[in-house]
């Protein structure tokens, strides 16, 4: 049960890298199920989803082999097994990017139905819907979705769901769609970066798609697709995270490899924010001396302020002069970070699905528990600027979709430290603090994706 311990009121001043774009990653890694040789993924961020993900690939028959700092080898080495144990897709969502690929590529996937969720209700219907459009006979087996198809069929189908697209649903019909025969055109597609990233993924591996980055993405299913090399888009919501962080903080940082391209919602709101931002050709700047101003946000599918950064926003906007107004249009329930931040002292009101967060002079640091990833970088960012300590629990959350968030802020000046009591208690650390010296993850320890095989052996 690891957690932070961040001394607020150090103002943060120097640069710091981006990582690869976890939900880029993903559904690319899954992907890779299609491709008849070895795929090498680059750019990946050292995070325990990437890890899950690798796990999953080993139990479904691929190889997955580090060859680089942050780089995968994944090959298929049997192609028989079709099930997505229950164990990991409740671990991590993202395990259900691997139904359209096997469905294509195995002609059967079993995946488990992804249960509840932190931030609100995630329902499937959508993929489940354009995977049956394609001609995938689909039903529910003790949990689990059962999708058989011979060879999918391609059609036109409409991925609007009311809260408008889905990001991964339209990773999973895109990504089944190549394999198909015939024709294949998504309405109401995502046009995220990632699925833009995974559409790239898949051209250079043979699929043919058009359209990738609008609502309307049309695919030409061909026979087979075959190993090929891409490096992942940098993560625009650890940039977003870590310029909020220089804004709540105060300072100057420099985000490189960040692309403004792919945050210019979030970059226009800091600025309204009065925040100084200055756009380099990759890096982004800014710089923040005063409390922000109010605004208001709404979260909304790209080009629109992420959802993935609503929290974030709102620790920002605890400290705002004057009140601020927040929605949530993908995950209008996604709010269970205010009670946290409530316990720093910010006076955040809700109903019906908005915010109104009314700006404090101060936060005051005290224990506070992460309830998703999101929700755990929001609170990190609220000790950054609260007086006195504040220690964020619940990391495991936080381990999930960011590569070593505290080194980043400590190599920024941020007073950040993480502490492990299991290892505290076996007296392997410091006996008067038990404090972890931070040290650059990724530099030394990689993916963690060295041995895979213990899921896959426990998961038959
Ligand atoms: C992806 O989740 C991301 N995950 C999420 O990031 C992100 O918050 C979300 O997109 C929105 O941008 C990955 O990329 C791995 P959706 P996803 O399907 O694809 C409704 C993070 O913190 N919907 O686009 O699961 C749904 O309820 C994570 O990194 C249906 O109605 O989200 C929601 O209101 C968390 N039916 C909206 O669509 C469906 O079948 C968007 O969800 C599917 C979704």
């Amino acid at each position: 049960m690891d957690r932070l311990r961040v001394a607020g009121g150090v103002p943060l001043l120097g640069s710091v890298a981006v990582s690869g774009s976890k939900n880029a990653a993903l559904p690319i890694m899954a992907a890779s199920i299609l491709a008849d040789g070895p795929c090498t993924l680059a750019g990946l961020p050292a995070v325990t989803d990437v890890e899950t993900m690798a796990q999953l690939l080993e139990a479904l028959g691929l190889d997955v082999q580090q060859t680089g700092g942050n780089t995968l080898c994944i090959a298929t080495v049997d192609p028989c097994p079709t099930t997505a144990p229950y164990e990991l897709v409740q671990r991590m969502r993202a395990s259900f990017c691997v139904l359209g690929p096997l469905l294509a590529r195995r002609g059967r996937a079993v995946v488990s139905l992804p249960g509840g969720c932190n931030i609100g209700t995630r329902p499937v219907d959508l993929h489940l819907e354009g995977l049956a459009a394609l001609g995938a006979v689909i039903r529910l087996d003790r949990g689990y979705v059962v999708a058989e198809a011979p060879r999918l069929r391609g059609a036109t189908i409409d991925l609007r769901g009311p809260m408008g697209s889905t990001v991964t649903g339209t990773a999973n019909v895109m990504a089944a769609a190549c394999l198909a025969e015939g024709t294949t055109v998504i309405r109401g597609a995502a046009a995220e970066p990632e699925i833009v990233d995974l559409g790239h993924f898949l051209i250079s591996a043979g699929a043919r798609i058009d359209g990738l980055g609008t609502d309307a993405i049309e695919i030409r299913g061909v026979e087979s697709l075959y190993g090929t090399q891409h490096r992942v888009i940098p993560d625009r919501i650890e940039a977003g995270t870590l310029l909020l962080a220089a804004a709540i903080a105060t300072g100057t940082v420099s985000v490189e490899g960040a692309r403004a391209d792919h945050l210019t919602s979030v970059l226009e709101a800091l600025a309204e924010a009065g925040v100084d931002v200055a756009r380099g050709d990759d890096r982004i700047t800014v710089h923040a001396s005063d409390g922000p101003k109010a605004i208001d946000v709404i979260a909304r599918p790209y080009p629109g302020i992420p959802t993935d950064l609503q929290a974030q926003f709102m620790a920002l906007l605890s400290l705002a002069d004057g009140s601020s107004t927040i929605c949530d249009d993908v995950f209008p329930k996604r709010f269970l970070h205010a009670a946290e931040l409530r316990r720093l002292g910010a006076r955040i009101e809700q109903r019906a699905g908005t915010a109104r967060v009314d700006g404090v002079y101060r936060l005051s640091g005290a224990k506070v528990v992460a309830t998703d990833l999101r929700s755990g970088a929001a609170l990190v960012l609220a000790g950054l600027a609260a007086r006195g300590e504040t220690i964020v629990g619940g990391l495991e959350h936080l381990d999930r979709g960011y590569d070593d968030l505290a080194a980043k802020l400590a190599a920024l000046g941020a007073n950040i430290q993480r502490e492990s009591p299991a290892l505290d208690a076996a007296s392997a650390l410091d006996s008067t603090t038990g404090i972890i010296p931070l040290r650059a993850r990724s530099a030394s320890e990689g993916l963690g994706v060295t041995t895979p095989k213990t899921l896959a052996r426990a998961s038959g």
